[in-house]
């Protein structure tokens, strides 16, 4: 049996083992919950794309995300706000699928504040004349503004609201599938047959 196969033996302690292997992905690059998968559906496909973690909440079961507001994940989330998170952590054979709803917010005051606490090279990531995803003929047609209002102007907060949070993981013994349920009036955890 190696070292991990006994998070979920107690699922009270799994789920705060998750919650803070998520909180721990915010700030440690190296770990596989920095880089999770988001996927969000546009119309009758699925689109899934690497995302940096920026924020976990585990009071109220909510990550955060930063992109262009002019991206198709953004204009995927406000058609259609069901999204879902997915990761694999190889040290742990941990998988890990979060499901809920996303909200997109920008030109407020949380934004501004977050804005002005990204780096200059951060902050090009928003300036790209042509919106991201445009087909361009060269690479000489990647222009950028210079504009920080007009780059503030595409920044956008991603909330992810989390309703379920799935985990499988894999041992030399025993493969461990759980599920953690999270409504507005309670909150149920379940083993699963994996
Ligand atoms: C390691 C890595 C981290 C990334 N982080 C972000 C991010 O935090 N926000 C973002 O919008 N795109 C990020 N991207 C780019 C997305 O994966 C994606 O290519 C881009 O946002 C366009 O996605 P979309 O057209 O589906 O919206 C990252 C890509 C990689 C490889």
């Amino acid at each position: 049996m190696n070292n991990f196969s006994n998070f979920f033996s107690d699922l009270d302690k799994g789920e705060l083992k998750i919650w803070d292997l998520l909180a721990q992905g915010v700030v440690n690059k190296k770990s596989k919950f920095h880089t999770p998968t988001l996927s969000t559906i546009n119309g009758n496909m699925i689109n899934s794309r690497t995302i940096i973690l920026r924020k976990v909440d585990n009071k109220t079961k909510m990550l955060f995300f930063y992109s262009d507001s002019r991206s198709r994940k953004v204009l995927n989330i406000i058609q259609n706000n069901n999204v879902t998170v997915h990761l694999y952590e190889p040290r742990f054979k941990l998988q890990v699928q979060l499901y809920g709803h996303a909200k997109i917010e920008n030109n407020s005051e949380k934004t501004k504040n977050i804005w002005s606490s990204l780096n200059s090279f951060s902050k090009k990531n928003y300036l790209s004349a042509l919106s991201p995803g445009e087909k361009i003929d060269s690479l000489d047609n990647i222009k950028y503004n210079t504009d920080n209002e007009e780059a503030y102007c595409n920044f956008s907060l991603i909330y992810f609201k989390v309703t379920k949070l799935e985990c499988l993981q894999l041992s030399d013994i025993k493969n461990i599938r759980v599920e953690f349920v999270y409504t507005e009036s309670s909150n149920k955890k379940y083993y699963m047959v994996p």
